[in-house]
C-alpha cells in the first residue's frame, strides 16, 4: 500500500513543540513530542495497557503519561512506572521510529528500524542554507498522494486553476522534456519572451518580457521540488545565466496519512530579496492560497475516484511526468510485495 523503507516529513520543525502531538504516516499512528532539551521522541501511538491513544496523554518532564492508567514511558519509549505494583512488567512494551530533524523538517522512518539511516534522509540543502530563505505550512488534504504527485508534475493546471497569481495561458502552449531513471523524474518547461503573470512580475520588479521556466523534479518517496523563475527575456536563463532573474523552490513533501488523505508539506525557498522578512510571509500566504486552490480540486477529484472504481484515470501528453512518477512508485511497491511474499 505504501512505499516502506523511507524517511517521511511527518512535520515542520515549528510543529513539534514539548507535548504529545499525533499524526499517522502511511497508516501507522504515531505521537511524537520534543524533548526539554530539543531532542525528538516518536512511538506508536497506542498504549499497550488498554491501547488508549498516547497521544492522548501529557508529559511529566520528558516522559510520556498515558491519560488513562498513568503508565509512564521515559524519552526513549521504556515503561518506567505503572500503577497498583511493585516495578514494571517488562513486557509493556511500545514501538518506537527513528526519529531526526533536518532542512527545518522532522522526519520518521517508516520501515525496517535496522535500516534507518540519515544519510538517506532527502537532500533539500537550500532549506538550510542561509544564502536562500524558507518558509511554509502544512495541509491536511483528503486525496491519494499520488493525486498530488500528479498535480505537481504537470504545471499546465496553474492556467486554469491558478489564473490570478502564476496561471498564463503560455504554460499550456509550451512544449515539455520528461526524463526519467529508476529514481526520479524531470519535468522541464521554457516559456520565453512571454508577460510575467502577477506573482512573477512583482517578484522581478518588472513588466517587462521575461524567460520563464518550471522544472519539475519528483523522487521517492513521494517529494516534488519544483524550481521556477523567470528572469528578463533573452539574458541567457536557458543557458545557465539566471543573474537578470529570480529564483525559488517549491519544496512539496507528501506524506500519505491513509490511502485517501496526505500530509502535505509545502514551502519556498528563494536567493531574491532575502532579507524581505515581509516578502517571505508574503510569498507564503500567496502560495497558501494557490494551494487552497489545488486542494479544492484535489479533494473533489478524489471524491470522483471513489465513487467510480470502475472508471481509469487517462493520460494526455502533459501527464508524462506523472505517469513515470506512478510508474516509478508502482516499481517498488511490487518489489515490497515479492519480497513479503518470499
Ligand atoms: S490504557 Fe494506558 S495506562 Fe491503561
Ligand atoms: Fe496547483
Amino acid at each position: 500500500m505504501f512505499l516502506r523503507d523511507f524517511w517521511y516529513a511527518v512535520a515542520w520543525d515549528f510543529e513539534v513543540k514539548h507535548a504529545p502531538m499525533a499524526r499517522t504516516v502511511c497508516g501507522e499512528p504515531v505521537v511524537l513530542y520534543r524533548q526539554t532539551n530539543g531532542a525528538l521522541s516518536a512511538f506508536e501511538d497506542c498504549c499497550p495497557h488498554r491501547l488508549l491513544p498516547l497521544s492522548m496523554g501529557y508529559l511529566k518532564g520528558d516522559h510520556l503519561v498515558c491519560r488513562y492508567h498513568g503508565l509512564e514511558f521515559d524519552e526513549g519509549g521504556k515503561c518506567v512506572w505503572m500503577p497498583g505494583q511493585e516495578g514494571v512488567r517488562k513486557d509493556m512494551l511500545i514501538g518506537t521510529y527513528p526519529v531526526a530533524e533536518k532542512y527545518r523538517f522532522v522526519w520518521i522512518w517508516i520501515g525496517d528500524p535496522q535500516r534507518a539511516d540519515e544519510s538517506k534522509i532527502p537532500d533539500l540543502h537550500w532549506c538550510s542554507d542561509p544564502n536562500w530563505i524558507f518558509e511554509g505550512s502544512t495541509y491536511h488534504i483528503k486525496c491519494n498522494y499520488q493525486l498530488l504527485v500528479d498535480n505537481l508534475m504537470d504545471l499546465s493546471h496553474e492556467t486554469y486553476v491558478h489564473p490570478s497569481s502564476i496561471g498564463q495561458h503560455e504554460i499550456v502552449e509550451a512544449p515539455i522534456k520528461a526524463v526519467s531513471d529508476e529514481n526520479s523524474v524531470t519535468v522541464t518547461r521554457w516559456m520565453l519572451n512571454i508577460d510575467p503573470p502577477p506573482f512573477w512580475s512583482a517578484n522581478l520588479k518588472s513588466q517587462q518580457k521575461c524567460d520563464r521556466w518550471q522544472i519539475c523534479m519528483f523522487s521517492l518517496p513521494a517529494n516534488v521540488m519544483i524550481d521556477v523563475g523567470v528572469a528578463l527575456a533573452g539574458t541567457g536563463a536557458a543557458e545557465g545565466d539566471r543573474s537578470k532573474g529570480v529564483t525559488g523552490i517549491v519544496v512539496n513533501l507528501m506524506t500519505p496519512e491513509t490511502e485517501t488523505s496526505t500530509w502535505y508539506h509545502w514551502g519556498m525557498v528563494r536567493n531574491f530579496q532575502t532579507d524581505d522578512r515581509g516578502l517571505t510571509f508574503r510569498i507564503r500566504d500567496g502560495q497558501a492560497a494557490v494551494f487552497e486552490e489545488d486542494t479544492q480540486i484535489l479533494e473533489s477529484q478524489q471524491r470522483n475516484v471513489l465513487q467510480r472504481p470502475d472508471r481509469d484515470l487517462r493520460n494526455l501528453k502533459i501527464d508524462a511526468g506523472g505517469v513515470h512518477a506512478r510508474r516509478i512508485i508502482q516499481h517498488v511497491l511490487d518489489r515490497q510485495a515479492s519480497a513479503a511474499a518470499r
